[in-house]
């Protein structure tokens, strides 16, 4: 059962015949024990509403409220607090059915299940990866499972990118620095080679004709804003002074800013000029970025060459990808890239037509939309389809092959601008169509993995073989810390194979905790050492509680099966034990949140206060020396049912346990 959601359409009954049904959602897990399990705060706004003193108002729904079989009569606290308690009795009940409830934990599945579409992962190949969409991959993955496990239907979809402007690169490479032999004895990195030559010489050129005299401009420009603040006269008024004065300040400090930016791209060009093979070879590929631009064109109309490059690149860009999954232990039910697209883009745009949403700009096919200062570009001058189109089409697929009720997409923030104008187009679109109409379209947006500079996290070398270095350092570490651990003992607990098992188990769980644990929209900083603490809220001490428990039963010498199926009584005189019990209880209300907002770490924090509390009632309730057998016996199931949640709440967010470390 789920007592929050129970406890809510309790309410929600006897706020119907007061008109406030809509605030059964102000009934929430307490904050503080002396106020009792669960608290609902709604008399106070019901009681504004009906211009009625709130504690009358709480009085009345206390009256109505059916909880009898389930809490201690309520108690109405301060302005019109209802408090509830839930019944011990019933506590030890529930704790009895989730015992026996092998799988799901007494956890219920939805009362409206939906059909859900999850982009997530969806890297661009052919160009190094990076640790965002190690965030993607490990974000979404976590929410399939967690959807799926409150019996969702899920459908996942890698929504890569592998017919993009970097596949021009590497054809421009190819064809002007390609290496067969290179290619044919390590593709990935021939390609990813090719891919970075080639940027560097867009860079390079882009620099010289682009950036840093558009960098100059902007300081002129600013220069002459300073001055023209400056040679103001001096308003007589001390406000007015003092808003000038912060107006040249602000002046100032932006023409600062606009040195700096043009400081770090001289060094950049200074970077440039010192690579001797880019320099020797710039002059004869000037029109590189057109070029570029040109072999992609010519992929997107089928030309023969590119094409075939484009299908002898592919594998070897998807097997690097996978191979990263695979250690991750991810998978998908479809990889639909780009290119699978391609030929529904024109009847995309010819539908934006029809229905009159289309409009030229500047030659570009534009959607205009209310409240946004730039258009939705669908097509530009030159006829090329764009990253937006695709996405569109995308949508118009999924929608009539999998009829979904939501699509979700895992991507991080700085792509939230193209989010809102993708939806807003697609409702548009979907005027006439109640599939697209009704559909919940959700960026689920997440903030950047930064490293201790505070800058974003760049891998040594920033390839994808860098993320997978980043992998083996995690589980390198890891071993270094299992091993000393272990050696720490007076008696070695643990085999050289054990060991490595643990570390690969800590290391990766560490870098997935930590893309987890973490408010998804917030930035943070990956660090090695915060991320393998074997103490805090880490998947090292998640995966190390979840061992100390287990280790318990060899202790004990019980069967578990036979524990959990001989119906214990559940004894929860003590407040730890029946504190553990009943966050217990509340797996499925953490499990309900995370579907609710899309945010795994309302289930990290709540698998570390499981912990936390399973640490109190570890130190107060002596389980092995327990007084009586059956004590002994409530105990221990206590502990299985424990530490099968927090297997089963790790294994949703994609963390394997170990039973010892
Ligand atoms: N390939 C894109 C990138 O790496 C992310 C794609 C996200 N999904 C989508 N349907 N737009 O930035």
């Amino acid at each position: 059962m789920n007592l929050l959601a129970e406890l809510r359409s309790r309410f929600a009954t006897a706020l119907e015949s007061l008109d406030g049904a809509d605030l059964s959602d102000m009934v929430l897990p307490s904050q503080d024990p002396k106020f009792g399990d669960y608290q609902a705060n709604c008399a106070m706004p019901l009681g504004k509403r009906l211009g009625r003193p709130p504690r009358e108002i709480a009085t009345e729904l206390v009256e109505k409220l059916g909880v009898a079989d389930l809490c201690e009569p309520p108690e109405i606290a301060g302005p019109g607090f209802i408090n509830l308690r839930v019944k011990t009795a019933r506590i030890a009940e529930l704790v009895g059915d989730a015992l026996v409830d092998e799988h799901r934990l007494g956890v219920p599945t939805a009362t409206e299940p939906r059909n859900i579409v999850l982009d997530y992962s969806s890297p661009n190949v052919a160009k190094p990866m990076h640790v965002g969409h190690i965030r993607s991959t490990v974000i979404g993955d976590a929410l399939a499972q967690v959807l799926k496990f409150l019996g969702h239907k899920v459908i996942t979809d890698n929504h890569i990118g592998d017919w993009g402007t970097q596949f021009g690169m590497i054809v421009y490479g190819y064809k002007n620095f390609g290496d067969d032999a290179k290619l044919a004895e390590a593709p990935v990195g021939e390609l990813t080679r090719l891919y970075r030559f080639v940027n560097s010489l867009v860079d390079y050129h882009a620099l010289r004709t682009k950036k840093i005299p558009e960098a100059e401009l902007a300081i002129d420009q600013q220069q002459l804003a300073v001055e023209k603040l400056s040679s103001e006269p001096v308003p007589e008024d001390q406000k007015a002074q003092k808003k000038a004065a912060k107006k040249l300040r602000q002046a100032e400090g932006l023409l600062n800013d606009c040195r700096s930016d043009l400081v770090a791209l001289q060094q950049k060009l200074v970077d440039a000029e010192n690579d001797e093979q880019l320099i020797s070879v710039a002059k004869e590929h000037a029109d590189i970025g057109q070029k570029v631009l040109a072999e992609t064109a010519a992929l997107h109309a089928g030309d023969e060459e590119n094409v075939a490059l484009w299908k002898r690149f592919l594998p070897a860009c998807l097997a690097e990808m996978d191979a990263i999954y695979e250690r991750l232990n991810v998978s998908f039910d479809h990889t639909l890239g780009e290119s699978h697209y391609h030929d529904q883009l024109a009847e995309t745009i010819a539908s934006l037509e029809e229905q009159g949403l289309v409009k030229v700009s500047d030659g570009a096919k534009c959607v205009f939309l209310e409240g946004q200062d730039a258009p939705f570009i669908v097509q530009k001058r030159d006829g090329a389809f764009l990253y937006a189109t695709t996405d569109l089409a995308t949508i118009k697929y999924r929608v009539e092959n999998w009829q979904p009720d939501a699509l979700l997409y895992v991507v991080d923030h700085r792509q939230s601008l193209h989010f809102e104008h993708l939806f807003a187009t697609t409702k548009l679109w979907g005027e006439k169509d109640t599939r697209l109409k009704d559909l919940e379209l959700e960026h689920i947006s997440f903030g950047t993995v930064l490293g201790e500079d505070g800058k974003p996290y760049k891998t040594r070398s920033g390839t994808a073989v860098g993320l997978s270095g980043l992998l083996d350092e995690a589980i390198q570490r890891a071993l270094a810390i299992v091993s000393e651990n272990d050696d720490a003992r007076a008696e070695p607990l643990l085999s050289a194979e054990e060991r490595q098992t643990v570390a690969d188990r800590i290391g990766i769980g560490a870098i997935k905790y930590a893309d987890l644990a973490h408010n998804r929209t917030s930035d943070y900083v990956f660090s090695y050492d915060k991320m393998l603490a074997m103490t805090g809220n880490t998947a090292a001490y998640m995966q190390y509680s979840y061992a100390r428990v287990s280790s318990i039963f060899g202790k004990a010498g019980v069967d578990r099966q036979q524990l959990r199926t001989s119906n214990p009584t559940i004894d929860l005189n003590t407040p730890a034990e029946r504190s553990l019990a009943l966050a217990l209880l509340q797996f499925s209300e953490a499990l309900t949140r995370v579907a609710s907002d899309y945010r795994p770490n309302h289930l990290t924090s709540y698998l570390f206060e499981l912990a936390s509390k399973y640490s109190s009632f570890f130190s107060e309730c002596p389980v092995l020396k327990a007084e009586s057998d059956e004590l002994r016996t409530s105990r221990l199931a206590l502990c299985d049912l424990t530490a099968r949640t927090l297997s089963r709440g790790l294994e949703l967010l994609g963390i394997e346990v170990v039973e010892r470390m």
